[in-house]
């Protein structure tokens, strides 16, 4: 795999993906994701997992709003490394999205790799599960180079995409000792869609549900605060790091008041 070596120069966190406003500005969707997001410790997101899971032979592992997949992917990428053969119990992990067009790309395998992302994939020696895709052109989004990578079958058969509204997959499915990770995505939703969520989750999970949210979830949402008013308890962990910044941004789900509960990223049920 040829890696490109113009490391780029965009701040910490800007988007490069297109936005979608309402007819207020307020932004109502946007893809962006990559791989190795700073906001979890993805090096010790597996052994999080494996204790916590330690009984069970199966883990349901969903990941909705999951964009191109660079979050799940960093996740099995991890998750072999760290746990090798036990890794197998989380897999094929459930990842989804609401967009039909962004679950298709993933489907076929493509995805969109920045110099950053082809950076992080080299220090995991995880280079032999990307092949540079050169029917493909480069793209440039805000002065960011992305280049077309398909993902090889040896990591892309760990997963599973399809396309789900977590707003409706909350009532219709259980969570039961599962994973239920909807990260950086709350916001696109409104404030009571997000209690909804939130309440639905609750009638449908057990003390073993894992849930995870981002850190764009707690500038932009009301995420951490629905849960926590729905009996779901913060995890005090440092698989979350708090490790990005916020950045100037208006989203149909994001509140005017300050949180009310402190801030978390992980939660279970009291
Ligand atoms: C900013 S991206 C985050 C991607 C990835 N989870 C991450 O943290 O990097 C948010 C994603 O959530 C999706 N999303 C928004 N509302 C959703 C909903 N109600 N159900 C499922 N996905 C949704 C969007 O389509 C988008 O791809």
């Amino acid at each position: 795999m040829k890696v490109a070596n113009n490391v780029c120069s965009r701040p910490v966190f800007t988007s490069t993906m297109t936005h979608v406003y309402d007819a207020s500005g307020n932004i109502i969707n946007c893809h962006y994701t990559k791989i190795n997001r700073r906001d979890i410790n993805w090096g010790k997101f597996p052994v999080l997992l494996s204790n916590r899971y330690c009984k069970q032979e199966r883990v349901p592992v969903n990941l909705f709003g999951s964009s191109d997949g660079s979050d799940v992917y960093t996740l099995i990428i991890n998750l072999m490394k760290t746990l090798g053969n036990k890794a197998k119990k989380f897999f094929p992990i459930l990842a989804s999205d609401i967009s039909p067009e962004t679950v298709k790309a993933a489907n076929e395998s493509r995805i969109l790799l920045t110099a950053q992302d082809l950076d992080y994939i080299q220090k995991m020696d995880a280079d032999r599960f990307f092949e540079r895709d050169y029917n493909e052109k480069v793209q440039v989004m805000r002065e960011v180079k992305f280049f077309p990578f398909k993902v090889k079958n040896e990591l892309r058969d760990k997963v599973d995409f399809s396309v789900q509204d977590v707003r409706k997959a909350v009532k219709e499915n259980n969570f039961s000792d599962s994973v239920f990770m909807f990260r950086n995505g709350w916001g696109f939703n409104t404030l009571e869609e997000q209690n909804e969520i939130a309440k639905s989750l609750y009638e449908n999970s057990n003390c073993k549900t894992l849930v995870g949210i981002g850190q764009s979830n707690l500038y932009k949402s009301g995420a951490s605060d629905a849960l926590q008013r729905n009996n779901f308890k913060g995890i005090e962990t440092d698989v979350f790091t708090f490790f990005e910044t916020d950045y100037p941004a208006q989203y149909v789900g994001t509140p005017k008041t300050k949180p009310v509960f402190k801030e978390f990223g992980f939660f279970e049920k009291k």
